[in-house]
């Protein structure tokens, strides 16, 4: 079985030679795992669970590879008890997950689904059983299909008030059991990936010049309007904590020439800027407002007074890093998943992402740079110096791990999490905030529009039989998650 080559994971590691290193993270530093509801639960159509926009999308031919959809998936519905045993067995003490918001309000907005109120309650109770801290995520890309039908989904502003409800529900059913709620993950992908070049759920791109910007907008507006319900309505109450995750991966100017920061420096204001501006800093990039003129809707003051101040915490997703140079002919734009495409894609970046060929690439052909996170980690805390520290709420990678017992020993993923593990610590002693992290994903899942075929798991699924296979991933993230210390 073909594998990746490992360069550049260990290039995070040198030590003198026979010595053992032990890096030692701050007292009450959060470990944990992550996973988001469409990509593990299944159970999509059962105990009162109406479709989302995941769900359609996957119907649609040549959407999604081989055909796959999040029907079954992990079938973590039935087997949450088995799951949340393997988080404790593995000394995992903290677990980010997502609530399916048409699981919960099966018509997007009203009375809440008693099935679903049960399914999470137990979730949350098993959890507390076994000492394990929940991360709630809000929305991880799941709109109800029934919104998208009524009035398009985020492209309305309609979309504002029903989010605010779906959130309030989730604090009033969970707040008494869940103190850590994250209103959106990866906002960038739902709005570019989803209304500009269509890979995402909705599957839009017919207007790639506004939509994007249109949906951003109304996304930002509804996690403002949902941290203010949660403040005036449950925090006192129920003590916890509420913000935001963006992800970015680190953009290097390719040299010290101005043309390429400046570059470097557009390509963050246009992903993480765009959203995280907005609420540590009052409104979007001033280089967005630039090149969009209208085509970016503006916050009224009022709007600006309610969106900023609204994340408790920096909550960032991380895989990848570039190099960006100025582009010298026509613009090029890498998306997520690495296919190269011509400007057009997404007019406004105006930067070419370039990788350096000795970095070893992951399953997903990601560049695997542990440096960049130490670098994103202090670029944030200067940039933005969150209050409630940096937590890191995604990383990981991909691995061709089919088979089970190539996947027990996945010492790629080993690397690969030693590397940026190594480097977050690197960014704390430079004096970022970083207070958690937490490794993508628990188990193998439902990788979008990539289906099944890529697994970033530390625990192994056979999806025929549903039986879970811890990897040797997973046991170093058990060990560091013990002991507080990475031990190389
Ligand atoms: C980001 C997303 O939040 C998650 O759903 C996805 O599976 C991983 N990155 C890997 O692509």
């Amino acid at each position: 079985m073909k594998r990746p080559a490992t360069s550049a994971a260990g290039a995070a590691l040198k030590k003198p030679a026979g010595k053992m290193v032990s890096l030692e993270f701050p007292k009450g530093f959060i470990w944990g795992s992550a996973t988001a509801a469409y990509q593990i639960e299944g159970a999509a159509f059962e105990g009162g669970r109406t479709a989302c926009i995941w769900d359609t999308f996957c119907a649609q031919e040549g959407k999604v590879k081989n055909g796959d959809n999040g029907t079954t998936a992990c079938d973590h519905y039935h087997r949450f008890k088995e799951d949340v045993k393997l988080m404790k067995e593995l000394n995992l003490p903290a677990y980010r997950f997502s609530i399916s918001w048409s699981r919960l309000l099966p018509k997007g907005r009203g009375e809440p689904n008693p099935e679903a109120i049960k399914f999470y309650s137990s979730l949350l109770d098993e959890l507390h059983k076994n000492n394990i801290k929940p991360y709630a995520t809000i929305y991880h890309w799941d709109l109800p299909q029934c919104l998208e039908d009524e009035y398009g989904g985020w492209l309305s502003r309609k979309v504002v008030d029903d989010f605010e409800h779906y959130a309030a529900t989730c604090f009033k059913c969970f707040g008494d059991r869940c103190k850590a709620w994250i209103t959106f993950n990866e906002p960038w992908c739902s709005t570019v990936l989803g209304y500009a070049n269509g890979e995402m759920a909705p599957g839009k791109k017919e207007k790639p010049e506004t939509e994007p910007y249109i949906a951003a907008h109304h996304i930002i507006l509804s996690h403002a309007r949902a941290v203010k319900r949660y403040r005036e309505e449950f925090k006192a109450k129920q003590g916890g904590v509420i913000g935001i995750t963006l992800n970015m991966d680190w953009r290097h100017p390719l040299t010290e020439d101005e043309g390429d920061k400046a570059a470097a420096q557009r390509a963050l204001d246009w992903q993480l800027g765009w959203f995280a501006d907005p609420i540590w800093k009052g409104d979007y990039p001033a280089s967005m407002r630039k090149r969009c003129g209208d085509r970016l809707p503006s916050f009224s003051e009022e709007e600006k007074q309610l969106i900023k101040g609204t994340s408790e915490f920096f909550g960032l997703n991380h895989y990848s890093t570039a190099y960006v140079a100025a582009p010298k002919g026509q613009a090029k734009t890498v998306s997520m998943w690495g296919n190269v495409q011509a400007g057009g894609y997404f007019d406004d970046q105006e930067v070419e992402l370039i990788d350096d060929p000795r970095w070893g690439r992951s399953d997903m052909d990601w560049g695997v740079v542990p440096w960049g996170l130490k670098h994103m980690c202090e670029y944030i805390q200067q940039e933005y110096k969150p209050e409630g520290g940096i937590l890191v709420t995604e990383n990981g990678c991909a691995c061709p791990d089919d088979d089970v017992n190539v996947a027990k020993f996945d010492s790629f993923r080993v690397e690969f999490y030693q590397g940026y593990i190594a480097q977050m610590h690197k960014a704390i002693e430079a004096g970022a905030d970083v207070r958690g992290y937490f490794a993508w994903s628990l188990m193998d899942n439902f990788e979008w529009a990539l289906g099944y075929s890529k697994r970033f798991g530390m625990v192994h699924i056979d999806y025929e039989t549903q039986k879970r296979t811890p990897k040797q991933s997973a046991l170093l993230i058990s060990e560091v998650a013990k002991s507080n210390k990475l031990t190389l």
